[in-house]
């Protein structure tokens, strides 16, 4: 059987996480430090560790069948790839980035300005949107040094936390992208029936893992006269689970909730009579 290739980022923000989201996916990964190729123990599966301002291009030839690279990547490339899911890490925006004493109010003060940036395809569509003539220099890395060189103005970058800037004395001014991080995939990749046996197989895996990541499960005793109430307030997968407890007069109700919803369902719950309110994390989530 072939092994599927996946590209993913050598040394940066998105390596740690993508290899962590393979991990999550049952994926036997072992001592992929320094390597550039690396197999899983348990998946037919190669892991290429490139740079990731490459892995578009090798995706597009079909040397890595799929990839783990930032949209903001794609773009600026606009290569013949397929984006087939947000996998909700990596977030940040490009951005534009001033010295800190600068004031810009709107995107017309950048007319005749310079600006430096890995992302002058973006940047370049983005000020003709804006209708603003300004001079674009693209620079491959360490574009944030620029304006004190004073080779550029101001600069285009990704920001996240937002340090990087800090540290050279600049400051974050208009977001011009959001971004994170996407899987992608060669448009030629699944005329091959095995490769595309082993992505559906990784795709499906990778979906229950992103979903349990946005899940809780949750465990809660109920007076039973509130059963009604309660199950109104849980939005749970199917239906809850509604357990006998010695206590004739309660009920445990067990349901898996959505993360960002459990707060609130928290307060309604307590509310509605819910007591001993636990929550616990999901592995994983097949539907
Ligand atoms: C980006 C960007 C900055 C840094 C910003 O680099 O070029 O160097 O992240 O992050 P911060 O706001 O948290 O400090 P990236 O990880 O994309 O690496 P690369 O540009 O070397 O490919
Ligand atoms: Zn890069």
């Amino acid at each position: 059987m072939k092994n599927l290739k996946l590209a993913i980022q050598k040394k940066g923000r998105l390596s740690d996480k993508s290899i962590q989201l393979l991990r999550n996916c049952g994926l036997d990964i072992e001592n992929f430090q320094d390597r550039l190729i690396v197999s899983a123990a348990n998946f037919n599966l190669d892991i290429l560790f490139l740079r990731d301002d490459d892995i578009p291009e090798y995706v597009q030839d079909n040397v890595a069948h799929i990839g783990i690279v930032g949209e903001n990547e794609v773009l600026e490339k606009g290569l013949d790839v397929e984006v087939v899911k947000q996998l909700g890490f990596g977030r940040c925006s490009l951005s534009l980035g001033i010295p800190e004493k600068s004031k810009i109010n709107s995107v017309n003060d950048l007319g005749n300005k310079t600006i430096a940036t890995s992302y002058p395809n973006i940047l370049k569509n983005y000020l003709q949107e804006n209708n603003v003539k300004a001079k674009v220099i693209e620079l491959s890395g360490s574009v944030e040094i620029a304006p004190s060189l004073g080779v550029a103005d101001y600069i285009c970058d990704l920001v996240s936390t937002g340090n990087t800037l800090k540290l050279n004395k600049l400051k974050k001014s208009f977001k011009v992208l959001d971004s994170q991080a996407v899987l992608i995939k060669s448009k030629i990749m699944d005329d091959d029936p095995e490769l595309k046996i082993l992505f559906d197989k990784l795709l499906g895996r990778i979906g229950s893992s992103l979903k349990a990541k946005k899940s809780k499960y949750i465990m809660m005793n109920i007076p039973k006269n509130s059963l009604a109430r309660i199950i109104e307030i849980i939005p749970s997968l199917k239906s809850p689970t509604i357990l006998p407890l010695s206590d004739k007069n309660l009920l445990a109700v067990h349901a898996v909730i959505s993360e960002d919803k459990f707060w609130e369902i928290n307060e309604d719950l307590k509310m509605a009579g819910a007591s001993g309110i636990l929550s616990l994390p999901i592995e994983n989530i097949i539907l």
